[in-house]
Order: structure tokens, then C-alpha cells, then sequence
């Protein structure tokens, strides 16, 4: 029973349930088509988006598959790109090679010709005369200096390389714990010989604020000294120039690491600066020069104007000394201390005028030629400097002047108006800065230059170094170039009287070598075969010099033979690699080998002894006394001068004593 059936009568009930049903049916007779509507629309708005769903996912997945496939192109494309700069790089290694080979007989006679007489010999040393003597310069210098260009454009090689492998495969950073003021000292020493030979005033500073011992790629890192160092004295006036270097500390790295500070590095100097619209081209390889250098080559006349009238007060002392840099767009020095000022620190403005430092005797010509490069290995062995030493010729003026006369808040850095000499002109290939910026992106630091026409330029490295414990550092590691390099005149005396095997195939490289080692006394056996240098060593060597390109096998597979020698004497035979080759995969394949040292051809005479004196001082040489053998009778009868071989296969060469 209903509810219904208690409150409505029989008549309400049958107009209720007429409403019931027509409303019934109204609202089947609208609602439920507009339901269906609804319904179908919503269905087939789900089916047309649905349809777009899958266009749209086919179009993802085309797109995915496209950009797939790009990826796998851009992947083979840097593959082909990095190999293919690996191949540039390891046939530019190999073309090197080719000019190494020549440049050890240009360089190795050269020397040579002009050596001073061996102590206590008149008889067969014949002096040169002064003009050929000067020819030989020139002949030395040029070699060099195509050493230099040889040498820089395999460091861009590598350093590329090492950018797109992103491994520095070929170019590794060799960090290590370096003493900052040990090593600030040594890298100064160099630059200040360079600037004395030029004229110019140094000035160096080292923040006392600095950590004393850093993690830092110390051959690295004194190359990028050298080559912004060396712009600067290259650019610099030729006479009453100042050149600066200083190195502080500029706090925490931009990330905050613990333990790392920002090193910072300025060169400046006061030359003709770097015009705007060039100033960004100067890190680019081959690059050189702009209006600032033309600037240099003006007439004497044109020099000689009087005191100029609109010379700006560029340089002035920052009130509380210290940091240096550009104001206002000039230059200001940085100087803390007076007395290292030029003496009178007065103001260059007419160039007429007498300079503290002018230099009479300096040449037209200034020619640091691209000293910054061959630090590597040129300035290592004192040969950069030593060619520019030659090339500059010039008086250099006295340093460490008294610095009476040094008005407070003068400018240090003189303003350069055109140089007192005509044809001023910087040589050089115009990579040094290009191989600085990389190497600088290798160390992830920054680099910076500011510079004002007629003022001079800063240039600015940043770098990340790790601070590390005062107690550890390696007081002596010079890496590839490393300041305080070998060859150093004031090194310690050269080893003398060893016998030595040289496998060497090419007659004049044997001339050469054996020049330089009979002027230390020593008596060498040349073979020119890696089969005859197996069967020709005996015990009664001291040092075997080892080629790898050898006629018949490569040096390697000597020094691996050698190694496994059952005699343990010939087994631990102190061997050095002398080898036109210049990879670092082929020197660690020699070191894993079991080399002692390598020395890259040409051959210079410093390394050479540098080379045989560490082996000397860490005991893997002995004399021949020592062990009981005077040597005089040994291999007398085979050894003949090297200039009258045989020519046959495996025949020994000798040079006499
Ligand atoms: N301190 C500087 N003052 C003025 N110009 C500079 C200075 N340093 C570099 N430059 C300019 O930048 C150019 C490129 O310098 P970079 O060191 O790369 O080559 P380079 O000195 O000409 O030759 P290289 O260094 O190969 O011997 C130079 O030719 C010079 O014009
Ligand atoms: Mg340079």
C-alpha cells in the first residue's frame, strides 16, 4: 500500500497520474532527444579528438623519429669532425716531424759554428768572423723561429682536440701543488731578462693574500704568463716602456666550492694599445697586428714633435695603491710601491724629449720574434732569449734607478705617443693569443682585455685554483715549458765522459749529436739500425740515445727488446728517446716502454744536458771509472768518424773523443 493511497483521493489520482504521464512523455519527447544529442555530439567530439590525438601522436612520433635520426647525424658528424681533427692533428704531428728533422741539422750546426771555444783549446777551434758570425745568428734565429710557428700550430691542434673530445685526450692538464711565491719568482726572473733587453722597466707584484701553495697546471699556467708577458714587452715602447705583472687573489670561485680561490693573473704594459675595432679579433689564430702596430713605423721627424698639448694624465696611483686596471676608459697603474717606478715617474709627452730610458743603442728593428711560443722549449734552453738578445742588440737602461725625484701620484705607465724609432715593428705569427684563450678555456678560467690607444693594455686571466696544504707542494716540477726549464746558463756543470750508443740512422742528425756530446767529453757509438743496436750493446755503456723511426724496426720494439735483456745490466741500461716525434700518446708509449727521458729533435744542447745530468743525479748513471773500465780500447776498431761510415746496413759509427 501507497502513501498515496491515505492522502489522495480516487480523483486526484487519476489527474496525478495523467500529469505523471504527460509529463512523462514531455519529457521523454524533449529531454531524451536532446540527451541523445548530447550524447552523439559528445561522442563523436570524443572521436574527432581522438583522431586528433593520433595525428598528433603520429606527428610526435614522426617528429621523435626525425629528430632521432638527426641526432644519430649530428652524432656521426661530431664523431667525423673530431677524427677528422685528430687526423689533421696527427698528420700536422707527422708533417712537424718532417720539419724537425732538417731544422736539428739548421739548428744543431748553427750552434755549433758559433759555440765559444771548448775550455782550454786554441788549436782547432777557429773563430768566425764577425759577419759570418752574424750570418750564423741569423740562420739560428730563423730556424727557431720556424720552430716556433711549428710548435704553436701543433699546441692549436692539440688544444682543439682537446676542446671537442671533451676528454683532453690529446692535451692533458697536469695538476699539481705548486709553491706560488717559488714559482711567481722564477716565471719574473725570465720576463724581467726579457724586459731588460728591450728597454723596458718591470715591475711585478705578488699578493700577499694569496694561499702559498695552489693547485695549478704550473706548465700550463707559466706559459700563459709567458705568452701575455711577452705581447707585453713585444708592444710595449721601445724605450721607457713599463711592463707589469702582478698576481692576487680575488676570493671565492663564482660557484662557491669549498677550498677554491680565484687566482687572477694582469700583464700590463704601455704600449700602443689595441684598437676597438680589432680588440676582438686578437684571440683569433693568425690574427695580427691592426692600426696600433702601424702606429709604430713613423718617421723620426714625426717622433720628435714637441710636448703634446691634449695628452691625457692617464696614469695615476689608486689612492690606496694596489689594483690596477682601466678608469673611466684609462689605463691606471697599479703600484704599490714608489721606488719601483720609472726613476722621475714624470710624464712622457713629447717623445723628443729625453726618456729616462732612452736606449741609444737600441735598433731600428725590435725584434722579440715570437719569443712567448718558444718558452716551450726555446726560452727553456735560453734559446729565445737568446736570439732576441741578439736580434734587439740594445743597451738596456739601468734598472732599479734611485727613485729620487718620484712625485707622489705621477703616473707610473708613461703614455705612449709614437716611439722615438722608425720602423718599430713587432714580429711574430699571431698565435699566441689564440693558444693562450684556449688554454685559459682548458683551465675553465676567463680571460679579459682592456685596452686605450696610446695607452697601453691590460690583460686579465681568471682561474680557479685549489688551495693546498703548505706542506706538500713539488718544489721542482717544470711541466712541458715550465718556467725555470732546463738549459739555464747558470745551470750545474754538464756530466762528462760516458760512453754512449746513439741509434740514429740520418748522418747529419749523428754529426750533430755527436758535436754536441764530444764537446762534453763523452764518446759515442752510432748504429743505424735497431738490429744492429741490439747486437753492438754491451755493459760497457753508460746511455743508449734511442731514435724510433728506425730502417728496420721501430724504437719501441728496441726498448721493449732491450728491457727483457737477460743480462740485468743491459736490462736496466739507462735509455733516452731522441725522437722527432711530438705526441704525448708516443711519449707515454716510451715511458710505458721504459725510457728514461725523451728529447724531441732538434736536438738543443741545454736539454740534452739537462737531460743527461737528472739521470746522473738521480743515480742511473755511473762513470766508467767507477765501475773499474778506462773504455779507451773498447770498440776502438769499429768506430770510425761518423762523417766516413760505411754505409752498410747495421755497420757501427763512431766519433773520437
Ligand atoms: N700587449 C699588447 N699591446 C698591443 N697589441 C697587442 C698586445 N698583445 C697582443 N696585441 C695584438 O694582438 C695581436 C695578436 O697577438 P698574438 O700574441 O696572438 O700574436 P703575435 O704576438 O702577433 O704573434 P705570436 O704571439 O704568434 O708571436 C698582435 O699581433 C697585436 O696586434
Ligand atoms: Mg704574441
Amino acid at each position: 500500500m501507497l502513501v498515496t493511497d491515505f492522502l489522495l483521493n480516487e480523483e486526484q489520482k487519476t489527474y496525478g497520474s495523467v500529469y505523471i504521464t504527460s509529463f512523462s512523455t514531455l519529457f521523454q519527447a524533449l529531454v531524451c532527444p536532446t540527451l541523445i544529442v548530447i550524447v552523439s555530439w559528445s561522442i563523436s567530439y570524443l572521436a574527432v579528438a581522438l583522431a586528433e590525438r593520433q595525428d598528433t601522436l603520429r606527428l610526435l612520433r614522426d617528429k621523435n623519429a626525425q629528430l632521432l635520426a638527426q641526432e644519430k647525424e649530428l652524432r656521426e658528424a661530431k664523431l667525423a669532425a673530431e677524427q677528422a681533427l685528430s687526423s689533421k692533428t696527427e698528420f700536422f704531428a707527422r708533417v712537424s716531424h718532417e720539419f724537425r728533422t732538417p731544422l736539428n741539422v739548421v739548428l744543431g750546426f748553427s750552434e755549433e759554428l758559433i759555440k765559444p771555444p771548448p775550455p782550454g783549446e786554441g788549436g782547432q777551434w777557429v773563430a768566425l768572423t764577425a759577419e759570418t758570425a752574424d750570418r750564423v745568428q741569423y740562420i739560428l734565429a730563423a730556424g727557431e723561429s720556424l720552430l716556433r710557428v711549428v710548435d704553436d700550430i701543433l699546441e692549436l691542434f692539440r688544444l682543439s682536440s682537446t676542446h671537442s673530445q671533451n676528454g683532453g685526450q690529446l692535451l692533458r692538464v697536469n695538476m699539481t701543488a705548486v709553491d706560488i711565491p717559488s714559482f711567481f719568482g722564477t716565471v719574473c726572473d725570465l720576463v724581467e731578462v726579457i724586459s731588460k733587453e728591450n728597454g723596458l722597466h718591470f715591475i711585478k707584484h705578488l699578493d700577499p693574500a694569496l694561499p702559498r701553495c695552489l693547485i695549478i697546471d704550473r706548465g700550463r699556467f707559466s706559459q700563459l704568463v709567458m705568452n701575455l708577458a711577452f705581447n707585453a714587452c713585444k708592444y710595449s715602447r721601445p724605450a721607457g716602456g713599463v711592463v707589469s705583472i702582478r698576481l692576487t687573489n680575488e676570493g671565492p670561485v663564482e660557484d662557491g666550492r669549498p677550498g677554491f680561490i680565484t687566482l687572477r693573473l694582469d700583464v700590463q704594459d704601455n704600449g700602443p694599445g689595441i684598437p676597438p675595432e680589432v680588440k676582438d679579433r686578437i684571440f683569433e689564430s693568425f690574427f695580427r697586428g691592426g692600426p696600433s702596430m702601424e702606429t709604430m713605423e713613423v718617421e723620426e721627424e714625426e717622433a720628435a714633435m714637441p710636448a703634446a698639448a691634449g695628452v691625457p694624465d692617464c696614469y695615476s696611483l689608486p689612492a690606496t695603491g694596489g689594483g690596477g686596471g682601466m678608469r673611466g676608459g684609462e689605463m691606471t697603474g697599479y703600484f704599490e710601491d714608489a721606488s719601483q717606478l720609472p726613476p722621475g715617474g714624470q710624464r712622457h709627452r713629447g717623445v723628443g724629449a729625453a726618456s729616462p730610458y732612452s736606449s741609444p743603442g737600441l735598433p731600428t728593428t725590435n725584434s722579440v720574434s715570437g719569443v712567448h711560443a718558444g718558452f716551450n722549449a726555446g726560452l727553456a734552453s735560453g734559446a729565445g732569449v737568446r736570439s732576441q738578445q741578439y736580434l734587439a742588440g740594445a743597451s738596456p737602461p739601468p734598472l732599479h734607478a734611485s727613485s729620487a725625484g718620484t712625485k707622489a701620484g705621477s703616473h707610473p705607465f708613461p703614455p705612449v705617443l709614437p716611439p722615438p724609432h722608425r720602423n718599430y715593428k713587432a714580429k711574430g705569427h699571431g698565435l699566441g693569443l689564440a693558444i693562450t684563450k684556449q688554454l685559459v678555456d682548458l683551465l675553465h678560467g676567463k680571460i679579459t682585455v682592456r685596452s686605450s690607444l696610446g695607452l697601453g693594455s691590460l690583460f686579465s686571466i681568471l682561474l680557479p685554483a685549489e688551495v693546498a696544504e703548505g706542506s706538500s707542494y713539488e718544489e721542482s716540477l717544470a711541466g712541458p715549458g715550465g718556467a725555470g726549464g732546463g738549459g739555464r746558463a747558470d745551470g750545474p756543470p754538464p756530466v762528462r765522459d760516458l760512453k754512449i750508443l746513439s741509434v740514429e740512422d740520418i748522418l747529419v742528425n749523428q754529426i750533430v749529436l755527436g758535436g754536441m756530446l764530444q764537446q762534453d767529453g763523452h764518446r759515442v757509438v752510432f748504429v743505424e739500425t735497431g738490429t744492429a743496436a741490439l747486437s753492438s750493446i754491451d755493459p760497457s755503456f753508460d746511455l743508449i740515445l734511442l731514435d724510433l723511426q728506425l730502417p728496420d724496426m721501430h724504437g719501441i720494439d728496441v726498448l721493449k727488446t732491450l728491457r727483457k735483456d737477460a743480462d740485468p745490466l743491459l736490462a736496466a741500461m739507462p735509455i733516452v728517446v731522441v725522437s722527432a716525434l711530438v705526441l704525448d700518446r708516443e711519449k707515454q708509449e716510451c715511458a710505458q716502454a721504459g725510457a728514461d727521458g725523451f728529447i724531441t729533435k732538434p736536438v738543443k744542447l741545454g736539454l740534452l744536458r739537462q737531460e743527461i745530468r737528472s739521470l746522473w743525479d738521480s743515480g742511473r748513471l755511473r762513470r766508467r771509472e767507477e765501475r773499474g773500465e778506462t773504455g779507451e780500447e773498447e770498440h776502438a776498431a769499429e768506430e770510425r768518424p761518423a762523417g766516413e761510415r760505411s754505409g752498410k746496413e747495421g755497420g757501427n759509427s763512431g766519433i773520437e773523443d
